[in-house]
């Protein structure tokens, strides 16, 4: 692909969702859009390239934003967060809103379903100490394919290996052939929905926790910055946000700081989690 052609996707991928491509990835242009150009019947990929400077047809500019989104996930992925969210979140929370007896949770860029699906069945596996409790969870993102997997809750035996205790696995999934079904009681846990994160979130509300892991990887620095000022305003004063293992809010946003000895997780400065 020319330098040219490779800028017009640069400069449309950023606008449409952040995401920052550099240069050395236009291989991944190549592999991932010709079978997009294929769909949308243009003889070459040049032939698409082309089509979109002009007024494109923005099924066709979804259809390019959802093939260059990396969805790479897995159910308890690197383990220790959702220690985290079980031990310490989990434990704040239970003292913190014993009132209302009520939680909300966003994923903010759930992928194919696994962390919501996580968190569903860890707050499942927590009913019993915590009865009448209601829980919230929203999850998000930008590729209506990817829900549309997400809400189905079939994964394949790879996907199920992949971080899962077994006695999670024959609890909350059947077999059926191949593959493996989530159970509807952990289904009806979770809300999805499309959201692209540099959109407005004030019509989301407010959440007690946000999970936002391994997306802003993809983002130029002031677009991360710009994502967590607006997290950060929908969040109550006590909440928890989670960032990726390789993300941070340091050198972006004054508006979280990294709760102590909880790697990757972060609160409102002024909030409890810190002393005054
Ligand atoms: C690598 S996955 C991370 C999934 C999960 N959070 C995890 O850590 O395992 C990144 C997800 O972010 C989504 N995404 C990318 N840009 C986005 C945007 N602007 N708004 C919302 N979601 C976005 C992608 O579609 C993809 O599903």
């Amino acid at each position: 692909m020319n330098l040219i052609h490779f800028d017009i996707y640069q400069q449309l991928l950023k606008e449409k969702s952040g995401l920052v491509l550099s240069t050395d990835k236009s291989y991944l242009l190549e592999s991932r859009l010709s079978p997009i150009a294929k769909k949308w019947n243009f003889e070459t990929l040049d032939a698409m390239t082309i089509a979109l400077q002009g007024v494109p047809d923005q099924k066709l500019v979804v259809d390019i934003v959802e093939a260059m989104t990396t969805n790479e996930t897995s159910f308890f992925r690197d383990t220790r967060p959702f220690d985290m969210f079980k031990d310490h979140v989990m434990k704040y929370m239970k003292e913190a809103r014993s009132d209302k007896k009520s939680l909300r949770i966003w994923c903010a860029a759930a992928s194919s379903g696994q962390e919501p699906y996580t968190l569903a069945m860890i707050l499942k596996e927590l009913e019993p100490q915590m009865p009448g409790w209601r829980f919230d969870i929203v999850a998000t993102d930008i590729s209506h394919d990817i829900l549309d997997q997400a809400r189905q809750g079939i994964y394949s035996q790879f996907e199920v290996q992949r971080g899962m205790p077994i006695t999670l696995l024959m609890k909350y999934f059947t077999q059926v052939e191949e593959k493996w079904h989530i159970s509807q009681d952990i289904k009806n846990m979770v809300k999805y929905d499309y959201f692209n994160l540099l959109d407005s979130m004030s019509a989301l509300g407010q959440f007690d926790i946000i999970f936002c892991r391994n997306v802003l990887i993809y983002f130029d620095q002031p677009t991360k910055g710009a994502v967590l000022d607006k997290m950060a305003r929908q969040i109550t004063p006590d909440g928890f946000l989670f960032l990726g293992g390789a993300e941070t809010v340091i050198g972006l946003t004054d508006n979280f700081k990294a709760v102590p000895d909880q790697r990757g997780l972060y609160g409102i400065p002024t909030g409890p989690h810190f002393a005054a």
